[in-house]
C-alpha cells in the first residue's frame, strides 16, 4: 500500500497532532469511562481495535488492571515497540473465551467494522455478565457517510448505533456528546492538511457511550 493510500491512524500527519491516542480527546474519555464504571485494580479489561498500546498502558498504570489490546494491523503493532498485552486480531473474531472481561473499551474503531452487529455480539460474548461496554465514536447526521477507509467515512448515526447496542443485548448507562473533542482534533490536523480526514466541515459528531452487559452469573 502506497503512503498515500494508508488510512489517517497509520499516517505520520495524526501521530504529530494526537500523539499515541490515536483519537478525539486523548485519554480524557478514557479516563472518564474508567471513573464512571468503577475500574478497580485486578479487573480484566479489554481494548478492541488498540492502535499503539495507548490506552491499555493507560489503563494498566493508572487503574492497576490487567488490560490486554486487539489489533490487527501488524503496521500498529510494530509502532507499539513490543508494548506488553497487545495481540494480534480482528474485533469480531476475538481471541478470548467467552466471560473473560469486566468492561470492554473500543474507542474510535466500531465504524470501521464491516459487520458492526457482529463485533457487537463479539463484545456481548467476551464481557462478563454485567461488564461494561465502553464505546467511543464518530456519528453521522445523516445515513452512512460513505465506504472508505476512513473512521469519517464510515461514520454511522448515533441513533442506528445506539440500536445495534440494545439489540446487542446491553442497556445503555451513559451516552454523550463529544464532538468538541472531534473538532478540536480536526482544528489541529488542518494545520497539516488532513483536516477533512476525521470528519472537519462534514457535519460529523463524536459520541462517548457506557453501556452493560445484561444476564445474571
Ligand atoms: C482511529 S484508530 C484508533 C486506535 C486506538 N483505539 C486509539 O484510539 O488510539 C482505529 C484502529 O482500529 C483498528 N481497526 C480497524 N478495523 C478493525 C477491526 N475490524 N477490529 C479491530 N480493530 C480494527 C485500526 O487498525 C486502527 O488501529
Amino acid at each position: 500500500m502506497s503512503l498515500a493510500q494508508r488510512p489517517l491512524w497509520e499516517r505520520e500527519e495524526l501521530r504529530a497532532v494526537a500523539g499515541e491516542t490515536l483519537r478525539p480527546g486523548g485519554f480524557t474519555l478514557t479516563d472518564r469511562a474508567a471513573e464512571r464504571i468503577g475500574l478497580v485494580p485486578g479487573q480484566r479489561v479489554l481494548d478492541v481495535g488498540a492502535g499503539l498500546g495507548a490506552t491499555v498502558a493507560r489503563l494498566r498504570s493508572r487503574y492497576g488492571v490487567r488490560a490486554w489490546g486487539v489489533e490487527p494491523s501488524a503496521d500498529q503493532l510494530s509502532r507499539a515497540d513490543g508494548q506488553p498485552g497487545l495481540v494480534r486480531g480482528c474485533g469480531d473474531r476475538l481471541p478470548f473465551r467467552s466471560g473473560t472481561f469486566d468492561a470492554l473499551f473500543c474507542e474510535c474503531v466500531l465504524s470501521l467494522f464491516d459487520d458492526r452487529p457482529r463485533g457487537l455480539a463479539e463484545f456481548y460474548r467476551v464481557l462478563k455478565p454485567g461488564g461494561f461496554l465502553v464505546l467511543s465514536d464518530l456519528c453521522a447526521s445523516g445515513p452512512l457517510a460513505g465506504s472508505g477507509a476512513s473512521c469519517a467515512d464510515r461514520a454511522a448515526p448515533l441513533d442506528e448505533t445506539a440500536r445495534l447496542v440494545r439489540d446487542g443485548g446491553f442497556t445503555i448507562d451513559v451516552l454523550e456528546d463529544h464532538s468538541a473533542h472531534l473538532r478540536d482534533l480536526a482544528a489541529r490536523l488542518a494545520w497539516t492538511g488532513e483536516g477533512a480526514s476525521c470528519g472537519c466541515g462534514r457535519g460529523l459528531g463524536y459520541f462517548l457511550m457506557i453501556a452493560q452487559k445484561q444476564g445474571a452469573d
